[in-house]
């Protein structure tokens, strides 16, 4: 039954309306009890019986009155979009993934060997393929993290791979099953690019150039050689090259001044010699960047920046990475699953924080890249939160709920809004691991809400922004308040507008008018994704708890109106 308290706040109007969905099991209730009553009244003494039927008539009243307690209204939301104002290209990057050898987040969740009995091309997983090819992941960043700055390219090729230990997760053995010419066969298997991060920290740049070489040379050299000895003669595709991890921190914990010198060395000497990368579709390098806004990171991207506005034809970089994670508090002791509204508010209040590092960010890039020709790269964003009770802790386990649908939402909604800075950002991590897309185990897997939200935002990739405002007012809970709505507009690459619209509010739901200038908006059809519950998740078990449905609105009155349930996520195309 659902007897969902309505949620009361000073601002907003209420009225009576039943739980229609309550009804049939009330009027079962009410028969069976009735019944039950006329049975008693047979065999008790009088003075009982009307004790009974006071009793009997006073759980009737309040069960009528609880299911009748006034719900919120919806919110009235007009919202307006300015298509003859274009803003910058939505770039398809932004929606790029991150694996890392890390738990199980590459053996397991994309390896199973070609000996499995799990369903397997060359040992790569077909569902999870399949399930990838479907979200048009843009880019994945492999192998790390932090297990980049460890990673010996070597181990991973070949016939004989060595075997080693990865102390950054969980000190397990790392086979090295999963190598260069594994990952590019998944890479190509989902029709993604690479984003390929040398090892900065432990390594040099004769062992990342020679990888680099390996991967891409189209001459006989010896690289080459064995490269096409190994399976694969055509050269790779690499289009974005990570020169370091957090190189403050897990990189090998250097001062900007240190990490500046040996990222123009890495700059100069890793080099893509493919021929199909040398003119157009050339390899983008993403320096490291800030790791939050603490002023040892400031400083960090001032160093950096202010020594690429001196930059010489030996040395460049076309990106800065930044790593910010949604965690209240090191370490992440928030639950995943099994969280209440309290959590709800919190985490995405903090998750807010991501359009401020933005900003920061930005103008100290601003000042000394105006032409903004550096792309600032989110390569590490999303929900951190305490591994599940009985995972490996170094493993980084964690369930994925309706409010980590919300938070990509919001995420993604901040990279577009700041489009001509960011221009890239991998959530992380894309299977078993933090805030994941995919979640595995065995021969089973289940689609998490996060992924439903990259599934639904396909159309904004590459799509080109368009400005849009309204006002909605605040979601307030506790000590949080933050904007009830959030929503993104742009022009699709097929021609058509695009609308998403977060309804933030667990409880009330949202009545859209969606105005476009200079078009007579006729129809809006797409997606809507909510779930019962704040904190509720896919399972193996129940796969479907959510996932999204249709929605569409046709204008009456000249109004285009779209009803948004609470604590939702829905994309819409409108059609004039
Ligand atoms: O995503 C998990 C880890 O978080 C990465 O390895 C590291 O770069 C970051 O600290």
């Amino acid at each position: 039954m659902a007897f969902a308290l309505a949620h009361r706040s000073p601002s907003t109007v209420h009225c009576p309306i039943v739980h229609v969905d309550a009804l049939p099991a009330m009027r079962g209730f009410l028969t069976q009890s009735a019944s039950s009553l006329r049975r008693l009244s047979v065999a008790l003494p009088p003075q009982r019986v009307s004790l009974l039927r006071r009793a009997f008539i006073f759980v009737v009243t309040l069960i009528v009155v609880a299911v009748a307690a006034p719900r919120a209204a919806a919110q009235k939301v007009e919202l307006s979009i300015d298509a003859s104002k274009p803003g910058a290209k939505i770039d398809r990057n932004l929606f790029g993934q991150f694996a890392e050898h890390l738990g199980h987040g590459i053996y397991d969740g994309i390896w199973v060997g070609s000996d499995s009995t799990i369903p397997n091309t060359r040992g790569i997983r077909k569902d999870v393929v399949a399930a990838l090819k479907a979200i048009h992941v843009p880019n994945v960043r492999w192998p790390g993290g932090c297990f980049a700055d460890g990673y010996h390219w070597r181990d991973g090729i070949g016939p004989q791979r060595v075997v080693r230990l990865n102390p950054d997760w969980g000190g397990v053995i790392e086979p090295n099953t999963f190598g260069t010419h594994e990952f590019m066969d998944f890479i190509d298997q989902i029709g993604s690019d690479a984003y390929v991060s040398v090892n900065l920290g432990s390594g040099t740049p004769h062992e990342a150039s020679d990888w680099l070489e390996y991967m891409t040379a189209a001459q006989a050299t010896t690289l080459e050689k064995e490269r096409a000895a190994n399976g694969h003669p055509a050269p790779y595709k690499v289009a974005l090259l990570g020169l370091g991890n957090e190189s403050w921190d897990c990189g090998g914990n250097m001062t900007a001044e240190y990490y500046l010198d040996r990222m123009k060395s890495f700059s100069h000497f890793v080099r893509n010699y493919n021929p199909a990368q040398l003119e157009k579709d050339q390899m983008l390098k993403i320096a490291v960047g800030p790791g939050g806004g603490e002023e040892r990171w400031t400083d960090w991207t001032e160093t950096v920046m202010k020594a690429y506005q001196q930059h010489t034809w030996s040395w460049d970089i076309n990106g800065l990475s930044m790593h910010n994670y949604t965690v209240v508090k090191w370490p992440p002791a928030f639950k995943s699953v099994g969280f209440g509204e309290d959590e709800y508010a919190q985490i995405l209040k903090t998750t807010l924080e991501m359009e401020d590092l933005i900003r920061k960010h930005s103008a100290i890039m601003d000042k000394y890249d105006p032409l903004k020709k550096v792309a600032l790269v989110v390569d590490e964003w999303g929900g951190w939160y305490a591994p599940l009770p009985g995972s490996n802790p170094g493993f980084l386990v964690q369930q994925n709920s309706l409010r980590d649908a919300i938070l990509a939402a919001l995420n993604i909604n901040i990279f577009a809004r700041h489009a001509d800075r960011v221009r890239g950002a991998n959530i992380a991590q894309m299977i078993n691991v933090l805030q994941a897309m995919i979640l595995t185990d065995h021969e089973k897997m289940a689609l998490t809400p996060t992924y439903y939200v990259y599934k639904m935002y396909v159309p904004f990739q590459d799509s080109t922004y368009l400005p849009v405002t309204f006002e909605a007012g605040s979601y307030k809970h506790g000590d949080f308040s933050l904007p009830r709505v959030d929503a993104l507009a742009a022009k699709g690459k097929d021609g058509k507008l695009w609308v998403e619209i977060t309804n933030v509010d667990p409880h009330q739901a949202a009545e859209v008018e969606l105005n476009v200038t200079g078009i007579n908006a006729k129809s809006a059809l797409g997606q809507t994704l909510t779930a019962p519950k704040v904190d509720s998740v896919n399972t193996f078990e129940s796969p479907d708890t959510v996932v999204p449905k249709p929605i569409s609105a046709s204008a009456q009155g000249g109004k285009l109106i779209l009803q948004l349930e609470p604590k939702s996520v829905t994309v819409v195309a409108v059609e004039p």
